[in-house]
């Protein structure tokens, strides 16, 4: 998959850009504050309809204009395609091949987009909840119907957690969320263990590339109804269930839901050591990066095609021999990378190369073969 242009009006500090990429890598140079992120937020925008940096479409509209236009043309399986966002008057339409689209599902899945930023090489250190999310994002992009079951459970939550701060406690409506809980959490289980596994095969095989063989990570599902490789949805809804009512008087008495997928985590191990615990911060980082990069080689695999990848200011972060064999191991990934300074281009010499400079929205674009 790549994205061939991309044309902004009015987005951001651009007034009317339109640049040509490269199939493999287009490095966007330029100092702090100049515009680089801006434009990995417009591709995001093409693959998600939203940014990454905020939920208020009016912010990246051109300071002083009305409308904004995104426009880029892709290339998936080898069929071509157009996606546009506008926005103004406080309203956002999004065009697929000219076509109108009413709904966000309609859009995910034509151009798939994996970005990467620093907060991101935390990933392995941050508490549970980053990760439940990064889970919860992972799934999502490739199964919109998980993100429904999330929605629905969370909701459930919510009201089970306010009833049990009742000063009495309404045990039938304890029963009836209950058994919601049990239903939608039953899925979402399942869903994470079967992603989880898959995840924990390929970062383990990335983890390995990126330290010369010399670690083994190992991934595993943490969760607090000992799921099975071979329980059904059914068994899962069973074993919630079981937990949930044998909980319950604990549960009335410090009035939150102890057990459910909200406290599910990834247990992440190094050669046999607790990464979280015990790394190295330079263990947590690498493991962060293959981690978060599975997610790509997956992507490859549910939808039989490369996604975009944005590296945002995380290249810099790695040390060189990381870089070389990050750039290596991706084979035919298209890449989007933002840095302050051009320090790493050699690393690229046998890729088709391309370097944007960018200042104050001005975009220089200079070709380069490759050698
Ligand atoms: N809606 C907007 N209109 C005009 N300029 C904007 C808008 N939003 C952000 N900017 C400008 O964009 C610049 C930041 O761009 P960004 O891509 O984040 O920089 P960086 O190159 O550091 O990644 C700042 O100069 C900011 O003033
Ligand atoms: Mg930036």
């Amino acid at each position: 998959m790549r994205l061939n242009n991309l044309q902004l009006i009015n987005f951001r500090n651009y007034d009317n850009l339109h640049l040509n990429f490269k199939r493999n890598i287009n490095l966007l140079v330029g100092k702090n504050g100049q515009g680089k992120t801006n434009i990995v937020e417009a591709i995001y925008m093409l693959s998600f309809g939203k940014s990454f940096r905020t939920n208020k479409d009016k912010e990246i509209i051109k300071f002083g204009s009305e409308n904004l236009y995104i426009g880029g043309n892709y290339l998936k399986n080898s069929s071509k395609g157009l996606i546009e966002v506008a926005i103004g008057n406080n309203k956002k339409g999004i065009k697929v091949n000219k076509i109108h689209i009413h709904k966000i599902q309609e859009l995910l899945g034509n151009l798939n987009v994996v970005i990467f930023s620093p907060e991101d090489l935390k990933l392995v250190k941050d508490g549970p909840r980053e990760r439940r999310s990064f889970i919860d994002k992972e799934i999502s992009q490739i199964m919109p119907k998980y993100y429904n079951y999330l929605v629905n459970y969370n909701k459930i939550l919510i009201q089970r957690n306010k009833t049990l701060k009742n000063r009495i406690v309404d045990e039938n409506l304890l029963s009836v969320y209950d058994e919601s809980l049990a239903n939608y959490g039953a899925y979402i289980y399942v869903l994470r263990r079967d992603f989880i596994k898959k995840i924990a095969k390929i970062s383990n095989e990335m983890h390995k590339k990126l330290t010369g063989n010399n670690e083994e990570l190992l991934i595993t599902y943490k969760n607090q109804i000992n799921l099975t490789d071979e329980d059904t949805v059914k068994d899962a809804k069973d074993k919630l269930l079981s937990k949930l009512e044998s909980n319950r008087q604990r549960d009335i008495e410090t009035r939150m839901t102890k057990y459910g997928i909200h406290k599910d985590d990834l247990n992440i191990f190094i050669n046999d050591l607790d990464v979280k615990l015990y790394g190295s911060q330079g263990q947590q980082r690498t493991a962060s990066i293959s981690l978060k990069l599975s997610e790509i080689e997956l992507i490859k695999q549910e939808v039989n095609d490369n996604p975009v990848l944005i590296l945002d200011d995380v290249f810099s972060e790695l040390d060189e021999t990381r870089q070389k064999l990050l750039v290596e191991n991706l084979g035919d990934v298209q890449m989007f990378i933002t840095s302050a300074e051009l320090a790493h281009k050699r690393i690229f010499d046998e890729s088709e190369t391309a370097i944007f400079y960018i200042d104050k929205g001005k975009v220089t674009n200079i070709e380069d073969g490759g050698n």
